[in-house]
């Protein structure tokens, strides 16, 4: 079965083609990074223009990479929500209006239930069952995983993603947005010993999350170090971001053991935005690794958002005899 997978839930335009048989047979993206990070943040009605612009555009691309014509495909994945809601129904309708016109099914796709199952994408994928941490802009959540769609919440935020976090503090830096990438790429310079951020929640028992006060320590630090003319110089700058990176990352370690220890499960699986962090990955390796587990994720450009997740994710449900009715879906709110 080959899927067109469509993702346009916030600012990246995903398109990719999953075939059951032969894998991913091509995956393009656009990143509207550029025109967003002026604002330093996403602009949902510039987002929606954009996507508009893009998706037809992109769609004929990834067909022409896999030498295939729209009569190729057997089923057409969108991503539903949650996200922006001008955004999502840009996939949305052009998704479902192309699999009506093919005589095809459509199927709606949860982008978290994507991005849970990129890792599937890889050359040695984990199998069922095993825990997920799920950690980007908008979701910081660990789930037990039986199976496609039979997933049980461990715990989640209960306040500022992982991401967001990450976000926020690097604007409280003066780093444009996003800015997880960038507080991880000046955290490599900076010296980890220097400040000491809390780690939140991790001295009582339960695999709920905080990281909202972690801005306010990072707000804290900064402004304790500013000059005259309110400038930070460059090592404490890096110094802050590494602090911080490890406060987010030891939290989720600890966490993740944690639920490994409780579920007894030996795979653990991290997917999203976060999950592109190198020092989380090596970090997790080793604490996995305690509990004689494997650690699994995604390559970098499948951990943000992209098409290949929502193709594959989509892929699963049809095989499983899924499909979504003409009702155009697009939930800016759903929980997986
Ligand atoms: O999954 P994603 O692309 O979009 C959502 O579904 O939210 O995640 C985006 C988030 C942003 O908050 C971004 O700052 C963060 O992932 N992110 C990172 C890294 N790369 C992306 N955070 C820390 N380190 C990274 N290397
Ligand atoms: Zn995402």
């Amino acid at each position: 079965m080959r899927v067109l997978g469509i993702e346009t839930s916030c600012d990246e335009t995903g398109v990719a083609i999953f075939d059951s048989e032969k894998g991913l047979l091509a995956d393009a993206l656009y990143s509207q990074v550029a025109m967003h990070s002026e604002y330093g943040g996403v602009v949902p009605e510039l987002a929606s223009r954009d996507h508009v612009r893009k998706l037809l555009p992109l769609i004929r691309e990834v067909l022409a990479e896999a030498q295939l014509s729209l009569h190729d495909l057997d089923g057409v994945a969108f991503t539903a929500g949650p996200g922006l809601i001008g955004a999502l129904m840009v996939g949305a309708s052009t998704g479902r209006a192309l699999a009506m016109g093919l005589g095809i099914p459509a199927i709606a796709v949860h982008h978290m239930e994507g991005h849970l199952l990129a890792p599937m994408l890889e050359e040695n994928p984990p199998s069922f069952p095993f825990v997920a941490l799920l950690v980007s802009g908008g979701h910081t959540q660990l789930v037990k995983v039986e199976g496609i769609g039979e997933y049980e919440l461990l715990g989640e935020s209960l306040d500022d993603a992982a991401g967001e976090a990450f976000d926020k503090a690097a604007k409280m830096l003066g780093l444009d947005y996003p800015g997880g990438p960038l507080i991880a790429r000046l955290a490599e310079k900076g010296d980890r010993s220097r400040f000491r951020f809390p780690r939140p929640m991790t001295d009582r028992p339960g695999l709920e999350f905080s990281f909202s006060g972690l801005k306010t320590f990072t707000l804290n630090t900064a402004n304790a170090h500013r000059d005259e003319q309110g400038q930070i110089d460059d090592q404490t700058m890096a110094d802050i971001a590494a602090a911080f990176e490890d406060a987010v990352v030891d939290t989720l370690s600890i966490k993740c053991r944690r639920a490994l220890q409780q579920t007894g499960l030996k795979q653990l699986i991290i997917a999203g935005g976060v999950s592109a962090n190198r020092h989380l990955r090596l970090k997790l390796e080793a604490a996995v690794k305690k509990e004689g587990a494997e650690l699994y994720y995604a390559r970098a450009k499948f951990c943000t958002d992209n098409g290949a997740m929502i193709a594959y994710a989509g892929c699963q449900r049809l095989l499983a005899g899924q499909a979504s009715d003409l009702t155009i879906l697009a939930k800016p709110r759903w929980p997986m």
